[in-house]
């Protein structure tokens, strides 16, 4: 008999530990979101890699996943697909397969927002003083890093270069 309560008192406990965990893990994730950047030939070409990644880890942004790719003129027309039809497509698919790029994925705090204020503006000319297109870009088409724009775009470039197993949540 007592045994039994024993046993029945051990997992009730056990399971209220592991809803209050899962309870806190939701807390902790509370307005955190995921965004893709890319660190594009020119940067990674010029050994901005370490540098760049600095400025998003100091700003309070964690990397989730990271992996250095060679993509084909397939994979990044594929990759910017939303730019076809421009004037800048071709260009843009011959220097995104110029050289190796460093995808990575980015979590924290209004990830997606956040990542493009340490960017900066597209135009490099036009970019803030200290983020990294106005400190490594040469110029609108070697821009030096790309970002998601928003989350629902995140959303479909994240699985682009990654699985759900090759990220690691670090909230
Ligand atoms: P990115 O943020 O990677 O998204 C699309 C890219 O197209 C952009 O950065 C630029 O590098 C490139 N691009 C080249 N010319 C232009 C242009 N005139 N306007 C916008 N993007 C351009």
């Amino acid at each position: 008999m007592f045994k039994k309560m024993f046993i029945c008192l051990g997992m009730l406990a056990a399971f209220t530990l592991f809803f209050a965990s899962c309870d806190k893990k939701k807390e902790e994730w509370k307005g955190k979101e995921r965004t893709l950047s890319i660190i594009k030939p020119d940067a990674v070409s010029a050994n901005h890699i370490g540098e760049i990644i600095s400025r998003f880890e100091s700003e309070g942004l964690r990397i989730a996943a990271l992996k250095m790719v060679k993509l084909d003129e397939k994979g990044a027309s594929d990759f910017y697909a939303v730019h076809k039809g421009k004037p800048f497509f071709a260009d843009l698919v011959t220097f995104m397969s110029s050289g190796p790029v460093v995808a990575i994925v980015l979590e924290g705090d209004n990830a997606v927002l956040l990542n493009r204020e340490i960017m900066g503006a597209t135009d490099p000319s036009k970019a803030t003083k200290g983020t990294i297109r106005s400190d490594f870009a040469k110029s609108i088409s070697q821009n030096a890093v790309h970002g998601s724009d928003s989350k629902e775009n995140a959303e479909i470039e994240i699985p682009f270069f990654f699985t759900e197993k090759e990220q690691q949540s670090r909230f």
